[in-house]
């Protein structure tokens, strides 16, 4: 059986760490990227031979060139979820803070994407790319404007790559996550009452997971997904189909249904 590898940015914990897990159980050979190599190397021994970790910099082109260049072969699935979250209103948020979401979010996903892809096609091996974006790319959120802004924008870019590169035979989706039990919202969900409260919002009833995520990001990557490119998945139990969930109705329009 030829080996297929696949890359998995900020790898070294949260979602990461268990896309890592899903992609070396579904066969991948599994690079795992992340900024902090010590992290990475520790997700990358409890899975075992089928992941081999690196310390690479998705904002530092050159770190990702030689992080492309050190692949035995041209991957075939390429999951940017590298991301980090900067909070803050706009007319107070620091330009250092709007530039690091941008820069490891917006900019990181091209520069890995983009890097890979030339290898893909280079190679002809077609493959598919899965950028991870966020529901906070779909609606805005008060205080998470430089968040929000980066991953609207990779929605946006997902589509451009999807066209750019359909001719040859690379597909390119978004995955956006709602309300995740894990990751950047480990402090979020440690209050009882929030968990309680932000679950209750969502139709489905409950937070998602880093496996609710992951299993979409390996659908996508996947044969089953083969008719499907420049499309962003929101896997947010409904969340964003609530926008009228708290209108109030008029007692004749609600006993009409
Ligand atoms: N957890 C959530 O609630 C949630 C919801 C929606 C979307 N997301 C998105 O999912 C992705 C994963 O989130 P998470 O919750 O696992 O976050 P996390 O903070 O737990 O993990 C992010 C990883 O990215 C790495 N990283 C940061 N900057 C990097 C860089 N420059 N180069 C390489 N690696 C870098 C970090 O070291 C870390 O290991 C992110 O893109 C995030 O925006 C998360």
């Amino acid at each position: 059986m030829t080996t297929t590898w696949a890359v998995i940015t900020g790898a070294g914990r949260g979602i990461g760490a268990v896309l890592a897990r899903h992609a070396a159980k579904e066969g991948f050979r599994v690079a795992a990227w992340d900024l902090d190599g010590e992290a990475v190397r520790a997700v990358a021994a409890e899975i075992g031979e089928e992941c081999v970790p690196l310390a690479v910099d998705v904002t530092d082109e050159s770190s990702v060139r030689a992080a492309v260049g050190e692949l035995p072969a041209a991957p075939s699935l390429v999951v940017n979820n590298a991301g980090i979250v900067r909070f803050g209103p706009l007319l107070e948020l620091a330009a250092a803070d709007w530039r690091a979401a941008l820069d490891v979010n917006l900019t990181g996903t091209f520069l890995v994407a983009r890097t890979a892809a030339e290898r893909m096609i280079a190679e002809s091996v077609g493959g598919s790319v899965v950028n991870i974006s966020s529901i906070n790319g779909l609606a805005a959120a008060p205080g998470a404007g430089a968040y929000t802004s980066s991953k609207a924008g990779v929605v946006m870019l997902t589509e451009h790559m999807a066209l750019e590169w359909g001719a040859h035979g690379i597909r390119v989706n978004a995955v956006a996550p709602g309300l995740i039990d894990a990751g950047m919202s480990d402090a979020i969900y440690a209050d009882p009452e929030v968990r309680r409260l932000r679950s209750g919002r969502v139709p489905l009833g409950r937070l998602g997971t880093a496996q609710d995520v992951a299993e979409t990001v390996l659908f996508l990557g996947s044969e089953k997904a083969a008719y499907i490119t420049g499309q962003t998945l929101a896997v947010d139990g409904g969340i964003t189909r609530g926008a009228l969930n708290a209108m109030p109705r008029a007692r004749s329009d609600a006993a009409g249904d």
